[in-house]
């Protein structure tokens, strides 16, 4: 039996190697840890159970049966974070560029197939070369297989997509399916075609950082949902991540012991709001002033700045923010802030996680840009996503809810069960200026008469009272008691049940 044994042994451990101590070391070098050291990282320390250990390619074209790896580029298993149940799949670079053959192709979806039957969230860690070029269609129909296991998992387990290295080809369509794309900078780039193939193409000159860096994901194109500087770092903040989520659609969020007070007031917000309604402020005070601990783990941080959209806790248990910025372009909606929403809107609803608004928009951007570019289809997207959600709505207007965006921010009408207002709150369908400029037209050349009219206007509509006359707010409350109050409503929440008519399913402008 020892000769067994030792076998298995000497075995596990040459797969372990990889690509061999020079690619490990090259791995290395380039600021990059392996695929077993970021599992390593990822899960909880000896929680890994490795699958498919031995699995080897079948190729035999182009003398590829003289370069059979075990484990073939890819590691793959299931472990746990914080003792909760997750898979994962890490592309090993240094084993053909982890580029994906047949065999590792039907190594992923082994593992997404059995954390759909578990029901446990499925992490790949990508740094590969795309397809094997070897192996022509089979790799090709290996990523098919990927694919179509992304969309059926979607919206039943969380996926999320961490790009560590290149990302190309093939390579960036599953991440795109996915619900999460978080990319390290510097060491890892995407993109469908790479730099020589623009080149041949379009006659463009671009780096690999230009065409598809962590910046450029990040802020310019929304692919990627965050960044981080290394390896490192980017895994502990999955772990983070993981900890907000839930493990499924059904199971609920996750409960977490909670040191802060749900009762906590913080008299500090009731000046948060500046006397001149054109001055900003930092709605990420009031967000981290509402959550336990002011722990909010921020989702596209650098894209469409002028909405917030992240996961914070209220009594251990997750919600999801989306909040106006008055600090970048006076938290106004535009076409990207409004996909940027509506996805994260979308994914809290699939997943059971309660949404907390927060409100302080003076309208839609106008302009041509907007127009062309499609505001009226995105915007609709936002209201769209919250018009369909069943999940708990709490919303809390702090200052403007101006015309067409008080309608979409969660209001009242659209789904909202709990819409509170801050008395600054100003609820209206446009600010004062511009409605007393269409309304008294006939009195624009008399400036005191203008004065006259624009005092009352702000006076009779410039306030929550009118929307809390019909009911469309529920209670004008003191900004110090956010917190409780947001807590005492997602506990009445807690056993929200919504009936939707039968429907294959819904249309959602795209
Ligand atoms: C087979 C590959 C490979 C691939 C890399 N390797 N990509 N082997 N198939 N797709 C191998 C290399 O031959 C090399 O082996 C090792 O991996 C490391 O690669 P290097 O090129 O030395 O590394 P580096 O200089 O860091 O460049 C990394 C890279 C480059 C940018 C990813 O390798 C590259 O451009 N690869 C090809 C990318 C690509 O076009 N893929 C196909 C996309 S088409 P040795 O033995 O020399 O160390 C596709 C279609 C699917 O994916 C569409 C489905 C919808």
């Amino acid at each position: 039996m020892k000769h067994i044994l030792d076998e298995l042994e000497q075995r596990r451990a040459g797969a372990r190697m990889g690509g061999g101590e020079r690619r490990i070391d090259a791995q290395h070098k380039r600021g990059k840890l392996t695929a077993r050291e970021r599992i390593e990282l990822l899960l909880d320390s000896g929680s890994f159970e490795e699958f498919d250990t031995f699995v080897q390619h079948r190729c035999t074209d182009f003398g590829m049966e003289k370069t059979r790896t075990p484990g073939d580029g890819v590691v793959t298993g299931w472990g746990t974070v914080n003792g909760r149940k997750v898979f994962v799949f890490a592309k090993d670079f240094t084993v053909f560029g982890g580029s994906l053959s047949e065999a590792h192709a039907a190594k992923i979806t082994k593992i997404q197939d059995m954390a759909l039957k578990t029901r446990a969230p499925v992490i790949g860690l990508f740094d590969a070369g795309g397809a094997r070029i070897q192996e022509g269609v089979a790799a090709l129909g290996g990523y098919g297989e990927v694919f179509k296991r992304n969309v059926l998992a979607s919206g039943v387990i969380p996926q999320i997509s961490v790009i560590m290295g290149p990302c190309a080809g093939g390579d960036v369509y599953s991440p795109a399916m996915t619900d999460f794309i978080f990319m390290v900078r510097d060491t890892s780039y995407m993109f469908v075609t790479g730099p020589d193939v623009v080149k041949t193409v379009t006659n463009e000159s671009v780096t690999s950082e230009e065409l598809g860096g962590a910046k450029v994901h990040t802020s310019k194109s929304s692919v990627a949902d965050g960044a981080y500087d290394n390896d490192v770092e980017c895994l502990l903040q999955m772990r983070r991540l993981i900890d907000f989520l839930p493990a499924n659609n059904r199971d609920g969020v996750p409960e977490w012991p909670s040191f802060d007070d749900a009762e906590r007031l913080d008299a500090s917000l009731d000046t948060l709001v500046p006397d001149n309604p054109n001055k900003p402020y930092d709605m990420k005070e009031l967000i981290a002033k509402t959550v336990d601990e002011g722990d909010f783990f921020e989702i596209q941080e650098a894209f469409a700045r002028n909405i917030i959209t992240g996961f914070g806790r209220i009594q251990g248990r997750t919600v999801g923010l989306v909040a106006n910025q008055p600090m970048v372009l006076a938290g106004v909606l535009d076409a990207d802030a409004s996909r940027k929403a509506a996805r994260f809107v979308r994914f809290c609803d699939a997943f059971e996680i309660p949404i907390v608004t927060f409100v302080d928009v003076p309208g839609f951007l106008p302009g041509t840009a907007q127009e062309y570019g499609g505001l009226i289809k995105h915007g609709a997207k936002l209201l769209f996503a919250y018009s369909e959600a069943s999940v708990p709505l709490v919303t809390i207007i702090t200052r403007k809810a101006f015309g067409g965006a008080y309608d979409v921010m969660a209001s009242k009408h659209i789904g909202g069960d709990v819409n509170y207002a801050w008395p600054t709150a100003q609820i209206a369908v446009m600010g004062a200026k511009g409605a007393v400029e269409i309304i008294f037209r006939a009195d624009i050349d008399d400036p005191a008469k203008i004065a006259e009219r624009t005092a009352e206007y702000e006076a009779r509509f410039l306030s929550p009272f009118v929307a809390a006359e019909r009911g469309y707010i529920d209670e004008v409350i003191t900004p110090r008691s956010t917190r409780k109050r947001i807590a005492r409503a997602l506990a009445l929440l807690a056993s929200k049940k919504v009936e939707a008519p039968m429907k294959k399913h819904d249309n959602l402008p795209l």
